[in-house]
């Protein structure tokens, strides 16, 4: 085979792998073959306002469209809002919680039984109230703010927890860094890295109780665990001291052994 047939069969199988991998990732990334997509894009007003919001959420970019969570059918333009193809239409207010929580199970189990989903439908938030209903991004504790929080109540104890949230959180970035040094070195910091995983799983989880003392405790728990991670650390480096001590011991003594050994022979020679 001369040069060119050889990049002729490359390009040939590119092409074949893009042509694959492209209708999925386009479906995917922009909605194109969702219907309610691109039917409702050239409605006015609140009808097509939702699909500019929804572009830009964390939803769009992880492939949750208009029917993952209203129903109907995405690929049936006729059809696609009939109840029969599982159209749900609009949520009301009070029904929020179990419209978000078919897939957020844990945290709507969290909300209900705190004094917010207490209060769900007598002035208490829902989920859209704090996250939006179509522009939801990646969550954080920037969402615990004077202008959201103190639309019903005081700020005072919304701060208490961000702040012990923040505290925490500033820990556990810092542990992460460190294990990252470690790793660099050579460690094996797998495990380590998987107990601050799961460690910071546990603790995004906490903040739907709103409850202070909640907070607190659960705050002390990971404080103590990274305590406990840095004890590890410190032993690992510990153990590292004593291999180059052990080291240098080892070298010396071939060393001094050499020199005896020279000594010895000088002096029959
Ligand atoms: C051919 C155009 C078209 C398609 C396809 C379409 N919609 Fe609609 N949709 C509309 C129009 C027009 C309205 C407003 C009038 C109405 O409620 O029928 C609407 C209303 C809605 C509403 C608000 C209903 C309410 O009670 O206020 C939701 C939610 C909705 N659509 C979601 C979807 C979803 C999800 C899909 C895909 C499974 C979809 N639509 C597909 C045209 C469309
Ligand atoms: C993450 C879930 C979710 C996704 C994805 C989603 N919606 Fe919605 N949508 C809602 C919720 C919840 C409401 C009720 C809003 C409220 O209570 O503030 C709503 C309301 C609406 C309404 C009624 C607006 C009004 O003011 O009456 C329309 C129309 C609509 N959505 C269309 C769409 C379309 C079109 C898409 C896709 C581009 C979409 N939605 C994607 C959750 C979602
Ligand atoms: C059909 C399933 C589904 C429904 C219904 C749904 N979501 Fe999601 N949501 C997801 C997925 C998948 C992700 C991205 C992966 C993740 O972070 O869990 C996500 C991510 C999120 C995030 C960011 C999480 C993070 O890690 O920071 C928030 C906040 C969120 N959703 C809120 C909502 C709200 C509010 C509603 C209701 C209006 C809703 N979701 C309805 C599936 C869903
Ligand atoms: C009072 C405001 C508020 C309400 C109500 C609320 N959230 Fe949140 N949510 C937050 C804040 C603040 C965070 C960030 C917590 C953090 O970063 O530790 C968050 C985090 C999340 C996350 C990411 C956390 C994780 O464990 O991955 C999801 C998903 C989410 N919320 C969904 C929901 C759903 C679904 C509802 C309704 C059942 C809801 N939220 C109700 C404020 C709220
Ligand atoms: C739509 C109104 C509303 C919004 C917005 C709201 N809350 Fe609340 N919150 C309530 C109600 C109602 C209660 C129960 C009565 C009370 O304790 O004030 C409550 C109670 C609380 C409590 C006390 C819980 C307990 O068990 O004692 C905390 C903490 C709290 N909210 C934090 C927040 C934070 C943080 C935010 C912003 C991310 C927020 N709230 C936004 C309505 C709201």
């Amino acid at each position: 085979m001369n040069c060119k047939a050889i990049i002729a069969v490359l390009g040939a199988v590119l092409c074949t792998i893009l042509l694959l991998l492209a209708p999925a990732r386009v479906q995917a990334a922009a909605g194109t073959k969702v219907v309610c997509v691109s039917c409702h894009s050239t409605l006015p007003g609140k009808y097509g306002e939702p699909v500019a919001l929804w572009q830009g959420s964390i939803h769009a970019e992880s492939g949750i469209a208009c029917n993952s969570c209203h129903g109907g059918d995405p690929a049936d333009a006729a059809n696609a809002m009939s109840p029969a193809r599982g159209f749900l239409g609009v949520p009301k207010e009070r029904d929020v919680p179990a419209f978000c929580g078919r897939c957020h199970v844990g945290v709507e189990k969290d909300y209900r039984a705190s004094a917010h989903g207490r209060a769900l439908g007598s002035g208490g938030p829902n989920c859209v109230t704090c996250h939006g209903n179509h522009a939801v991004v990646k969550a954080s504790l920037q969402l615990i703010n004077e202008k959201s929080c103190s639309r019903c109540h005081g700020f005072e104890r919304a701060r208490l927890i961000r702040e012990a949230m923040e505290e925490t959180e500033k820990r556990m970035a810092a542990m992460e860094g460190k294990i990252a040094t470690f790793r660099g070195r050579g460690v094996d910091t797998e495990r380590l890295e998987k107990g601050l995983f799961a460690l910071r799983n546990s603790y995004r989880s906490l903040f739907h109780n709103v409850d202070v003392g909640m907070v607190r405790a659960e705050s002390e728990r990971i404080r103590g665990e990274l305590e406990r991670l840095d004890k590890i650390l410190r032993k690992v480096d510990e153990a590292e001291r004593v291999r180059k001590l052990a080291g240098v011991a080892v070298v010396a003594s071939l060393l001094l052994a050499a020199l005896l050994f020279s000594l010895l022979r000088k002096s029959y020679d």
